[in-house]
């Protein structure tokens, strides 16, 4: 019994003096102790030699080597395991990365909140190709071949087929949908329109715009100017004073621009006003019959009006911007200026 007392005394001398850098040596150690051809195992063993009387004794001594290794062994893994944060060049309570989050363009912004006014009195959205053809682009819209004021909007056309452009103006999606039959329509038409125009700090290329079409039987100019009231109201605030100029589109009849009090001066005058105290903000009138009949709809039983806007007028306004090159140069420093709802 003194040789294995002895023989317990060293081995955890060994045990106490072992070290570890890695884990690979911490597996070593456990396969050397604890596995199962361990050698505490093979010492456990040894109480079967062990008399009756001792095997109490003896039994705590064998009990507390075990331990002594196992705890010997957590020790060992926690010092080399990945998973130690006081030893970790990690510091985990540092701030996270900011993920950047992007911003709504400004056109965006300025078309969401035309399109959500209109959607209040029940217009829905409707939209279509930017590449038409030219009957829903002009021909359909009262603007026949050879028609002068095609002229008004120097048109983009597609160079393998003469019958393409690239749409001058949003009302080919009120065409599409006269042509599906379905009335009565209330509709508000946003998106993207070309015109061959030089680009400048005041003009480009291409633009946005949100018309509008409603029609309906019973259909009056009343309707038109109580909408457009409506709308310049909700966008420029409750005091805006509105006008209508009388004015000529072929495809309305009769046509009226509208203007809206300048915001800047309150109708003072200003520059941006012209010192006029009046800014123009859409162009209007009735549907004309020709219009409605081209699309198949009666023009003795139907009447509608119909309106158009630009975008980038109101957006430079809104926001003090003095290029309307910068909204198509997607310079990151300018749009992420734009973080808030119009
Ligand atoms: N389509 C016209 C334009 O682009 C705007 C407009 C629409 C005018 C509807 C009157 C009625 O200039």
């Amino acid at each position: 019994m003194e040789e294995l007392l002895k023989q317990i005394q060293d081995h955890k001398s060994e045990i106490k003096a072992f070290t570890a850098t890695d884990e690979k040596a911490v597996e070593e150690f456990r396969i050397k102790w604890l596995g199962t051809k361990g050698l505490v195992k093979t010492i456990m063993g040894e109480m079967k030699n062990v008399p009756n009387e001792k095997k109490k004794e003896f039994g705590q001594i064998l009990n507390e080597f075990k331990q002594f290794a196992e705890t010997k062994y957590e020790e060992l893994r926690s010092s080399t395991s990945n998973f130690k944060p006081q030893t970790s060049n990690i510091d985990l309570t540092l701030p996270g990365d900011i993920i950047p989050v992007g911003t709504r363009h400004p056109i965006s912004l300025m078309t969401n909140r035309i399109i959500s006014i209109f959607q209040r009195l029940g217009f829905a959205v409707a939209e279509g190709p930017e590449i038409e053809d030219d009957w829903h682009n002009f021909t359909a819209l009262n603007l026949p071949e050879h028609h002068p004021a095609r002229d008004m909007q120097d048109t983009f056309y597609v160079q393998q087929n003469p019958d393409w452009l690239l749409r001058t103006h949003t009302s080919n999606i009120q065409i599409r949908e006269m042509q599906k039959g379905k009335l009565p329509i209330r509709i508000i038409c946003p998106g993207r329109v070309y015109r061959n125009e030089t680009v400048s700090a005041r003009s480009h290329c291409f633009f946005h715009q949100v018309e509008g079409l409603y029609i309906d039987e019973n259909v009056s100019f009343a309707d038109l100017k109580q909408t457009l009231y409506f709308f310049a109201k909700e966008m420029y605030g409750s005091d805006v004073k509105i006008r209508f100029r009388p004015s000529y589109f072929p495809f309305t009849e009769p046509s009226a621009e509208m203007d809206i009090s300048c915001m800047l001066c309150k109708g003072a005058g200003c520059n941006v006003c012209k010192k006029t105290g009046w800014l123009e903000i859409l162009g209007s009138g009735m549907v004309h019959p020709n219009v409605l009949a081209n699309c198949g709809i009666d023009p003795n039983k139907y009447t509608g009006f119909a309106f158009g806007m630009g975008i980038e007028r109101p957006a430079l306004l809104k926001y003090g911007i003095n290029d309307i090159r910068l909204f198509s140069e997607n310079d990151v420093r300018f749009l992420k200026q734009f973080t808030s709802a119009v």
